[in-house]
């Protein structure tokens, strides 16, 4: 038999490097990546009911209600785009009761990877990061500096300091609740997606063994 395709869950605090990862993770693997603040974001951006409510809190840096990300993340996750490539999901649970919510869909991730992140290193990811608002790419202005003059220019900040701090402490809330596979990430972006790549890797070749496939 087949393995089923692979499940990903991707956390840690804002600025940690769940993007950076996930970029590299779609590359290997070719899972859906799902990020809840991107489908925030378009909702924001689509100007609908959900959209309208969800830019208020995101403004001042809060969770956006449950009944909002709940029902968007989990029917994303259902696409079949989604269930038959596997899915990479950044950003979601932030919270003990969106974890709760999936266990109570009986969507389960093979692997939950989280992103352990010094505060000190956070910070200074957050004030260099610029995003290409065109191509949706994520720059550092020290690590990851754009290529060109052109895209320079165009680069714009996401949110700043107060916001960091804010989402830190509800994301640690839910890290000490959470089984989850340690990755430091304060290294290099490559350092860290190797050890990425290693964890799936080999969670890759436990379910092969389970599925009877080798
Ligand atoms: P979201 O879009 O998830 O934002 P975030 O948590 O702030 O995470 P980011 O995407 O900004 O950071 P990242 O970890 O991906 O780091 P990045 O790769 O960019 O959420 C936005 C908002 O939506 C939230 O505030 C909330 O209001 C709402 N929301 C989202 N999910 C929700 C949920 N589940 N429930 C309720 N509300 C929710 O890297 C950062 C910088 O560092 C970059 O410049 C990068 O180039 C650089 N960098 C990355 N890795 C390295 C490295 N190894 N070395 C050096 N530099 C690096």
């Amino acid at each position: 038999a087949k393995a089923e395709p692979l499940k990903v869950i991707i956390s840690g605090a804002p600025a940690s490097g769940k993007g950076t990862q996930c970029e590299l993770i779609t590359q290997k693997y070719g899972l859906v990546h799902i990020a809840a603040g991107d489908l925030l974001r378009a909702e924001v951006a689509a100007a609908s009911e959900n959209g309208k409510l969800a830019k208020e809190y995101m403004e001042k840096g809060e969770l956006v209600p449950n009944k909002i990300v709940v029902m968007m993340v989990k029917e994303r996750l259902l696409q079949p785009d989604s269930q038959q490539r596997g899915w990479l999901l950044d950003g979601y649970p932030r919270s003990s009761s969106q974890a709760a919510a999936l266990e109570d869909y009986g969507i389960r991730p093979d692997v939950f990877i989280l992103l352990d992140v010094s505060e000190d290193i956070l910070v200074e990811r957050v004030v260099g990061r610029r995003l290409d608002p065109l191509t949706g790419k994520i720059y550092h202005l020290k690590y990851s500096p754009p290529e060109n003059d052109e895209i320079a220019s165009r680069l714009t900040q996401r949110c700043g300091y107060a916001h960091i701090i804010k989402m830190w402490l509800l994301c640690s809330l839910y890290i000490k609740i959470s089984q989850s596979r340690h990755v430091n990430g304060n290294e290099a972006k490559e350092h860290v997606f190797a050890q990425i790549d290693a964890a799936l890797t080999h969670v890759g070749e436990q379910r092969k063994v389970n599925s009877g496939s080798v």
